[in-house]
Formats: structure tokens, sequence, C-alpha cells
């Protein structure tokens, strides 16, 4: 860690747990380094955690030329986000990601956030880091449905923005650290395309801004519904064909979108009976909350990118009824 000021490790305590031996001698034996051991679920993502976090660096003295280095999954690296930046207005933040998830996606960020009143990432923060260290041998521990998680945000970014990436990615072994390799470091590339296109154009090119946000709004509707429960990519996975079920009704999307989308997410493995737990009233509503419509970024065509519209709550109950009639065919 560059500087001489204090360093405080937020660690995942299954990564604490499982790689401990690899850096926890090292980090008792500096006189610089405190460590705080996190037990990551969606529900860790709390107000309640951040304080217990922020006071933990308050009582070690952090001033603004002290670094945080988060090791662990998205929520780590989300909360950790939100403490770096709030306390004392703002410290130094190192990422090392050691999900598939969070090294394509979360800890390439700049948004930090907390689930809050039952909302889904509710509070947040926009802190981007001083570095991210990505080391795909971490990926070895991960559970199989963790690591799948992590192919829903890659499909989601090769169906966008590279369908042939994506129809690659689709059949690549699932635990080889050579293909997992290739698989994070051309993700890599494709979330940097889209921030280099909108760093500093946060409002003209909204457009683009939106282009990650495809799947997301029924995905963090079921997140909330079946907290814990859900790994987020899963969730992400599943929202896409939904939404992109939504922009075929809409005629806005061809069917060869939807029907490639189900195929590539389907043959990764992360088309489950996820939905089949989820009513579609209790969904709809989550979704809508009281609202008329909501904006959705919606995938046209593979590669295309998406169109932000506003869709209703009958056209979403559309989309959910061609979404389950066409995954219990495939
Ligand atoms: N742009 C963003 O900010 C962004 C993008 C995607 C996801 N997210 C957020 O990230 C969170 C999901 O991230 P996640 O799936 O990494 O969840 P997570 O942090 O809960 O990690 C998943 C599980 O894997 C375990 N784990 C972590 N590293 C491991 C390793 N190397 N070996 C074995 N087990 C390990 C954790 O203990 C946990 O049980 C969600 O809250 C989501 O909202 C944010």
């Amino acid at each position: 860690v560059p500087g001489d000021g204090a360093v405080f490790v937020l660690v995942d305590e299954t990564v604490s747990r499982t790689w401990g031996h690899t850096f926890n001698a090292e980090w008792s034996a500096s006189d610089r380094c405190s460590t705080y051991v996190l037990t990551a679920r969606e529900s860790s993502k709390s107000i309640a955690t951040l304080g217990d976090i922020t006071a933990w660096l308050l009582a070690g003295g952090a001033d603004n030329a002290s670094t945080l280095v988060a090791v662990g999954g998205g929520v780590v690296g989300n909360i950790a986000t939100m403490a770096a930046s709030l306390t004392l207005r703002g410290c130094r933040l190192i990422h090392v990601p050691t999900t598939l998830i969070a090294q394509v996606d979360s800890a390439v960020d700049v948004k930090g956030s907390v689930n809050h009143a039952g909302v889904k990432n509710a509070l947040g923060v926009i802190h981007p880091p001083d570095a991210v260290v990505v080391d795909p041998q971490f990926l070895m521990t991960l559970d199989r449905s963790h690591l799948l998680s992590g192919y829903g945000e890659i499909l989601k970014h090769g169906l966008i923005q590279d369908p042939d990436f994506a129809r690659w990615a689709a059949h690549t072994p699932l635990r080889d650290p050579v293909a997992l390799r290739a698989v994070i470091r051309h993700t890599l590339g494709l979330k940097t395309q889209h921030y280099d296109a909108i760093v500093g154009k946060w409002d003209e090119r909204r457009h683009e801004r939106l282009l990650t946000h495809a799947g997301h709004v029924v995905a963090k509707a079921c997140e909330v519904l079946r907290l814990d429960a859900l790994p987020h990519g899963i969730a992400v996975a599943h929202g896409l064909v939904v939404e992109t079920a939504v922009a075929q009704l809409r005629g806005l999307a061809e069917p060869s979108t939807l029907a490639l989308t189900i195929q590539l997410l389907g043959a990764r493995g992360l088309l489950t009976t996820m939905l089949e737990g989820i009513r579609d009233e209790a969904l709809v509503a989550q979704v809508f909350r009281g609202r008329p419509t909501v904006s959705m970024a919606l995938m046209t065509a593979p590669g295309a990118g998406t169109a932000e519209t506003e869709v209703t709550a009958e056209e979403l109950r559309a989309g959910l009824q061609l979404t389950r009639c066409l995954l219990r065919e495939a």
C-alpha cells in the first residue's frame, strides 16, 4: 500500500478463513495495519454495519492519508466504498475483489451502497478506488453458484456489447484458470470501454451510462424478495430475460434477440427455477412501489446497447408471462 498512512483491512470472513494463511501473518506483524473481519451477507449491507465499520476506522485513528483495503466480494466492496467515502469526507480505497462478480463488475466501479428501508442499494456514494488488484486465483475456492453469478454480469456485458464474446463465454470450462483469466480480461475491457465513453459526461451520455443497467430493475426487485437466497448475477440473468421480453412485446427487439439471450444464459446454467419462487404480483409491486411507470434500459439487439424506456405494470406482467412460457419450453 503506497504512502505511510495507516492501513485498514476490511476482509470477508470466508476469505480470511480460506486464504488467511497467505496474508494474516504479514498483516499482524505490520504496525500500520489493522483488520476487521466481516460476515458477508446481503443483510450486512446495512446502515448498522456501516456504523460499526466507520467507528472502527475512527477508533483506529483514521485520517485522510489512511487507506481502506477491501478484501472480499461485492458486499465487502460496496460497504467499504461507503465507509471510505464518508469517513472524514474521504480516505483512500483499494479493492482486492475475491468473487468473480466483484472482479469483473462491482470492484471496477465507482459506486458504493447499502440497502435501506426495504430498498436494495437505497443509499449510495460515488467514490472511485485508488487501485483494484484482481487475482483470479481467489476464484479457485469460490462455490459454483457464485462463479455462475459472475457469469451473469459477464454475459450481460457480452450480449449488449460483444455477442461473439458472449457466445464463447457461455461455453468455457467453469473453473478453468486460463479461461477465467481470459474472460475476466475481456469483460474488464468492455467495462472500461463503457466508462471511457461516460466519464465526465454524466448527463449528456445518459444513454451509455444506462448500458450496464440492462436487466437490473427486475433483478433488484427479485433480490429484495429473496434476500440472501439469490446471488446477484443469477438475478441479473433472469432480469435480462424478462426485460428483453418486455422489449420484444414493445416491438423494440426481434424475437431472435430474446432467443439468443435465453440460449446463452441457459447454456451457462444461469436460468434456474428462481422465478418459480416469486409471484408475478409481488414482483410487479416491488418494481413499481406505487409509481405508474418505471424507467428500464432495454436491450434492443445483440451488441446494439440499450434503449431507455418507461415501462408500465401491464407491460411487465406480459413480459413475465412470456418469460415463464419460454423458460418452460427451453
Ligand atoms: N456496481 C456495483 O457496485 C455492483 C455490481 C455488481 C454487484 N454488486 C453488489 O455486490 C453484491 C454481490 O457480490 P458477491 O456475489 O461478490 O457477494 P458476496 O460479497 O456476498 O460474496 C458471495 C459469497 O462468497 C464468499 N466468498 C467471497 N470470496 C470468496 C472466495 N475467494 N472463496 C470462497 N468464498 C468466497 C463470501 O463470503 C460470500 O459468502 C450485491 O450486494 C450486489 O448488489 C454491486
